[in-house]
């Protein structure tokens, strides 16, 4: 009789630490994918492959000679507007530039949202690109 709640007990107690060690393993893989750190570290390999060659790798501005507008430095989007919240919303609109209303003239900047259409890219996929991309100009704002 006693060995076997002593039989079941270490079996429920077995189960619970299954569970435990499943439920704390999925959190684990999840919480940093989706974390700010984890989005700007993406980020910053789509800014180096893409981007760096006009806004200057890490941070610092690079100068296109051959272009007529030089490419704003992009840790500097917050100071240039004085403003204490980046503009998320608009930035990411400026990169997939599909949607902007042509107010300002020829766009020097190419139009991130068809290039990657263009390569193959569903909607979800070029949202979660753009968020990466401004995640990791937040990480960079000076
Ligand atoms: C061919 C050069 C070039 C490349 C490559 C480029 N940009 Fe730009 N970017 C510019 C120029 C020039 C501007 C200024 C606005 C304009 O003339 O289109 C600009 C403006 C911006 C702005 C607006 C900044 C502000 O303060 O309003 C953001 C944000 C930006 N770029 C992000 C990116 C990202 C992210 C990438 C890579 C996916 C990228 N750019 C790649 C040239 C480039």
């Amino acid at each position: 009789m006693r060995s076997k709640f002593i039989f079941q007990s270490l079996f429920t107690l077995t189960f619970l630490v299954a569970m435990l060690v499943f439920i704390l393993g999925s959190c684990a893989d999840k919480a940093p994918k989706h974390s700010r750190a984890a989005q700007a570290e993406r980020g910053e390999v789509l800014f180096n492959e893409h981007c760096a060659s006009c806004h200057g790798e890490n941070k610092d501005m690079a100068i296109v000679d051959t272009m007529s507008i030089t490419p704003p430095d992009l840790s500097l989007i917050k100071a240039r507007r004085g403003s204490a919240n980046f503009p998320v919303v608009e930035m990411a609109r400026m990169i997939d530039g599909r949607n902007l209303v042509k107010i300002h003239g020829p766009r020097a900047m190419p139009v991130w949202g068809e290039i990657f259409a263009d390569q193959g890219d569903t909607e979800e996929a070029i949202r979660d690109k753009k968020g990466e991309l401004v995640a990791y100009l937040m990480s960079i704002q000076k």
